[in-house]
């Protein structure tokens, strides 16, 4: 068994979406180890995507995904960070496959619904980010 870390996003949350992307996610056959229903202050969201500093979208990033309020949780599945990648789709929810949670309920590249790790590493950096060890279960 491995994890993985996600958030469901301010679109998510706000379009009304939390209890289908939580029923999509444990129908996929991930167990939730760890889930926290919260907001992220612009200092915060500017923490979490430190790596995409110099990318165009940052500034716009952190103001998106301090706007409103989120879903964190850790996720554990056989191969949990690949096969949580499938189960969201592609960044781009144009891009993304049907039947994926982003094709299902995302509107934009920026407001993509979710967040999951690219790697195991930055699994651990991410879970370590919102949860200490005695929250998961
Ligand atoms: P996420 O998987 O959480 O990782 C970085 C986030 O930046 C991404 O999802 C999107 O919400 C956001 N983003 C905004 N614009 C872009 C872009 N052009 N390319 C990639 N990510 C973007």
């Amino acid at each position: 068994m491995s994890t993985t870390f996600t958030m469901l996003k301010p679109d998510a949350i706000a379009n009304g979406y939390m209890g289908a992307i939580l029923d999509h996610i444990i129908k996929a056959g991930f167990k939730i180890k760890a889930m926290k229903y919260t907001r992220l202050t612009a200092e915060r969201a500017g923490e979490f995507y430190a790596v995409h500093k110099e990318r165009p979208f940052y500034n716009d990033l952190v103001k998106y995904m301090s706007s409103g309020p989120i879903v964190a949780a850790i996720l554990e599945k056989d191969n949990a960070v690949e096969d949580f990648r499938k189960t969201i789709g592609a960044t781009d929810p144009a891009k993304a496959e049907a039947g994926t949670i982003r094709k299902l309920y995302a509107k934009s590249i920026e407001a993509n619904a979710v967040h999951g790790s690219d790697s195991d590493e930055n699994a651990a950096i991410e879970s370590s980010f919102f949860f200490s060890m005695t929250e998961r279960f």
